[in-house]
């Protein structure tokens, strides 16, 4: 069998086993002869089988034993760049001919495996895929971006590329060719699952694989990733002064001055707002009576240079020559985690793709950034490469695809009324409603990807994937979501309804989904 050359850096495959392998076929010992390697560009790394209970990540153990297989695929124009996956194959009582893959968050780099074990533990019979990105962490300062620190998979072209709107289609046909040799029966169905960076991923698929997937969950997506960086440094410049800096007690301030006037709008006295678009908080009614009043540790009121502070970040970046908005702004009640606003995000993503994707210049300084004249150039070099937000997904509905997106009100990066203006984009060039393929599922209270830490009782765990197992499988449209496990512990569960319906509490246990109505 011929290998493709990057195989030679390898260690050749070595298999490993905790426990016995059942006699029986499918082997995890002989997984890598297969396939035909080379057609797929990939090298098997090692294979292994874990028993039942055997691995255990965040405390979560496997319930079902499978066969976990780490291959490396070389792609990009000189083919040697590498991306490496992992494959976690359920013996064969406990695959349903599901394929489940799984993306990546932030800067990637490495596999979500806490993801691959959710799905692989969901009971749904999945074969489970995930990815590094395309580029390793390790290769690229741990993963994390920082001000003035080169970062190696910026300056790769193909690694660019590869990072969001290629990484799952790069490995997925191998995967599921793997799958389809060790049952000896091909995935009858193939399934994404990604949020943040894997909600762009997510994107990326439908947009420019639109044949690869028959469902998709894009939970709070940055596929605008290039102005929602431009986002991040908005907030970041406007926070970045000690008198417009919103300290935590202020923010909390805020927020419950918000819940205080919005809260029973839903019917629900529950210090959550169920549509802050219904809020018709003015921040201003917070304003200190005279000027030079210090509202540190006091909690009373907002002075001039908060207010404004706060106003910008409600509204999102805007041209500085004609004011239009290049991102939408922050929701009412998402303020309590707008400190990641105020610097951190900006540091992490927008100060590292500025310096090293945009201006190729680590000494870039961003206070110089021109909200006018220097957005096309995050355009032509950052949006071109890492944005998905075509309007049009007609390839993707005309292949059956179906996707499920979900936003947290709540969310501290991403502004959550993005999701909403892209389904409004892609309705509008679609012509009308694309409910038949499209649902977006806005959380009340929900953060990035789950809890918010502002609403700590909300229930964080939304229940996605099953519905849309049984939306591709059994046409069967989600008409609500349930959500369960708040971070504090307390025994509430929520009904998630698809955009723009809401919950409408019908009386009784108001900690129950059971009584509300999506409407
Ligand atoms: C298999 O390869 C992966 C990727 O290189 C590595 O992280 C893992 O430790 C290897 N596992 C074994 C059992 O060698
Ligand atoms: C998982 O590992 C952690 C750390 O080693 C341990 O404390 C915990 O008990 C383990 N959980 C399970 C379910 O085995
Ligand atoms: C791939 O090859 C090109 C051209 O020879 C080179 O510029 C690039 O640095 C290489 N990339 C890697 C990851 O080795
Ligand atoms: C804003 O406040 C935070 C926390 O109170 C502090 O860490 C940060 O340095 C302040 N930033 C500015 C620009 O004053
Ligand atoms: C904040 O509280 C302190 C101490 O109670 C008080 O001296 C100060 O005047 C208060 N400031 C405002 C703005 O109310
Ligand atoms: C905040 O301001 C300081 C001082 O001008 C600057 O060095 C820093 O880059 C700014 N931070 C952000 C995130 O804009």
């Amino acid at each position: 069998m011929k290998l493709p050359w990057h195989c030679l850096a390898f260690v050749p495959l070595v298999v490993t086993s905790a426990v016995p392998r059942k006699p029986t076929s499918p082997d995890c010992s002989t997984i890598a002869t297969s396939i035909n390697l080379a057609s797929y560009n990939t090298c098997f790394l090692n294979a292994t089988y874990h028993a039942a209970n055997s691995i255990n990540i965040s405390d979560t153990t496997n319930s079902v034993p499978f066969c976990e297989v780490y291959s490396s695929i070389s792609y990009g124009r000189n083919n040697n760049d590498t991306l490496v996956s992992a494959l976690w194959l359920p013996d064969p009582e406990d695959y349903a001919e599901r394929f489940m893959a799984v993306g990546n968050g932030g800067m990637a780099g490495v596999i979500d495996t806490a993801n691959m074990l959710t799905q692989l533990n969901s009971g749904l019979g999945f074969a489970v895929a995930g990815g590094d990105g395309g580029h390793a962490a390790a290769d690229n300062n741990g993963g994390g971006g920082e001000p003035g620190v080169y970062i190696p998979y910026l300056h790769d072209a193909d690694q660019v590329e590869a990072w969001i709107h290629d990484a799952i289609a790069l490995f997925t046909p191998m995967a599921r060719e793997t799958t389809a040799a060790y049952y000896g029966q091909a995935p009858q169905h193939s399934f994404y699952d990604g949020c943040s960076t894997g909600g762009a991923q997510g994107f990326a698929l439908a947009q420019y694989h639109p044949d690869l997937f028959d469902g998709i969950v894009a939970g709070s997506p940055g596929n605008w990733y290039s102005h929602l960086a431009l986002s991040f440094l908005w907030n970041a410049q406007q926070t970045n002064t000690s008198k417009r800096n919103l300290t935590q007690d202020v923010l909390e301030f805020v927020t419950n001055a918000v819940l205080d006037a919005c809260d029973t709008l839903d019917g629900v006295a529950d210090r959550l707002i169920e549509n802050p678009l219904r809020c018709k908080f003015d921040i201003q009614s917070l304003a200190c009576e005279s000027e030079g009043l210090s509202t540190s540790g006091n909690n009373t009121c907002l002075t001039k240079p908060q207010l404004a502070a706060s106003e910008a970040i409600y509204s999102g970046p805007v041209r500085s020559d004609n004011a239009k908005p290049l991102y939408p702004g922050f929701s009412l009640g998402s303020e309590t985690e707008w400190a990641l606003q105020e610097g951190p995000l900006a540091e992490a993503f927008s100060i590292p793709i500025l310096q090293n994707l945009v201006y190729d210049d680590l000494d870039y300084d961003s206070d110089t950034f021109n909200w006018a004249s220097d957005v096309g150039d995050v355009n032509r070099r950052a949006g071109k490469h890492i944005d998905e937000i075509s309007p049009d997904l007609s390839a993707f509905r005309d292949a059956g695809g179906r996707i499920i997106v979900t936003q947290g009100w709540a969310d501290p990066f991403n502004a959550a009324l993005w999701p909403i203006e892209h389904l409004h984009r892609i309705e509008k060039a679609m012509g009308g409603d694309v409910s038949e393929w499209f649902e977006l599922f806005m959380i009340p209270g929900g953060g990035h990807c789950g809890a918010a830490s502002g609403y700590p009782s909300v229930p964080a765990t939304y229940h996605t994937v099953a519905p849309l197992v049984k939306w591709v499988e059994d046409e069967k449209k989600p008409k609500q979501i349930r959500s369960t496990a708040a971070p504090d512990g307390s025994d509430v569960t929520r009904k998630l309804c698809p955009w723009p319906q809401t919950a409408k509490y019908t009386g009784g246990d108001e900690g129950d989904w059971k009584n509300y109505v999506c409407k």
